[in-house]
């Protein structure tokens, strides 16, 4: 079973998906060996963009289910010599992968793969529009601290029209009930939105009241030349500080997919602290949703 993009998943398959990585989270952390379901598998990582956590994370997670992974990196490799995706794609298949997850910055990449290779394919981010695994495991981290997803108002702060990451939070939350702020100045905004998602360009209004402040980067590299960008009068209208959080969202539970830019939308003081700061938790739930996500794609 290929898993491309949130869309393939009803509410109740997502569930589903976050009880069996709830499991693997306990052996994960009580240092229990799962069950070798990948033994005498290989897994293709074909990174055609950069990464450490989801790259690492999807090589851990089918170790631990006793795969072995090949990582391809696009940059070392003949499409450098003018090979084009596709040829690339039908040479890996013809080497037997069992598993091929990818990521790159077309969005149809996941989609173009499952045509072209005879194995299961795993979107780890295409694009900017979707990233599945990452919504799932901040589904888990939610769902641990929340105990419940529906109705829950997770406010979602940053670069937004760029993110995949939020892309496909918005999905799944929707999905699941969840009620989403989007905050951000107008050109991060997106350009559509959907029921139950209010936008903000008031970072205290949008926040106010919320369970969950996910932070995101600010993706340099994704915007057209010419938009405006000052570090400092980003931080001060839109990053988040301890005092912002404990005056607006005193309850709330922050998180960040990763990598941080500390100093331009995340203070260190808020990142690091433990109280409040689940970001470390969503690097080790994305090993055990990512295990998760291994198991399911063996289903037919
Ligand atoms: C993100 C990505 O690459 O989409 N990181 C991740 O997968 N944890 C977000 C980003 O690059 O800012």
């Amino acid at each position: 079973m290929n898993l491309l993009g949130i869309k393939d998943l009803s509410c109740d398959e997502i569930s589903n998906l976050l009880d069996m990585a709830d499991v693997y989270l306990d052996k994960i952390q009580t240092k229990e060996i799962a069950e070798p379901i990948l033994q005498n598998k290989v897994l293709i990582n074909a990174f055609f963009e950069n990464s450490t956590r989801t790259r690492i994370s999807f090589e851990m997670a089918a170790m631990r289910l006793g795969g072995q992974v090949i990582n391809f990196s696009a940059a070392s490799s003949s499409i450098k010599k003018g090979e084009t995706i596709i040829d690339t794609l039908q040479t890996l298949n013809m080497m037997q992968p069992d598993i091929f997850v990818v990521r790159a910055k077309q969005e149809d990449m996941p989609g173009l793969s499952s045509k072209h290779l005879s194995c299961p394919v795993i979107n780890a981010g295409s694009g900017m529009s979707s990233h599945p695994t990452q919504a799932l495991l901040d589904a888990l981290v939610m769902r641990k601290h929340l105990k419940r997803l529906d109705g829950v108002k997770v406010a979602i702060c940053g670069d937004i029209r760029h993110s995949r990451v939020a892309g496909s939070n918005i999905e799944l939350l929707q999905k699941c009930g969840a009620i989403v702020h989007l905050i951000a100045p107008e050109e991060f905004l997106p350009k559509s939105t959907n029921i139950n998602t209010k936008l903000y360009t008031d970072m205290n209004d949008g926040i106010a009241g919320v369970d969950v402040v996910m932070m995101l980067r600010v993706q340099k590299e994704r915007m057209e030349d010419n938009i405006w960008f000052d570090e400092h009068a980003y931080f001060k209208h839109y990053g988040l500080t301890h005092d912002r959080l404990k005056q607006f969202a005193p309850k709330a539970i922050v998180m960040h997919p990763g990598p941080m830019n500390r100093g331009i939308e995340i203070a260190s003081d808020v990142a690091d602290n433990a109280d409040y700061s689940v970001i470390l938790q969503q690097v080790e739930a994305g090993v055990a949703v990512r295990m998760a996500c291994l198991d399911y794609s063996r289903t037919s």
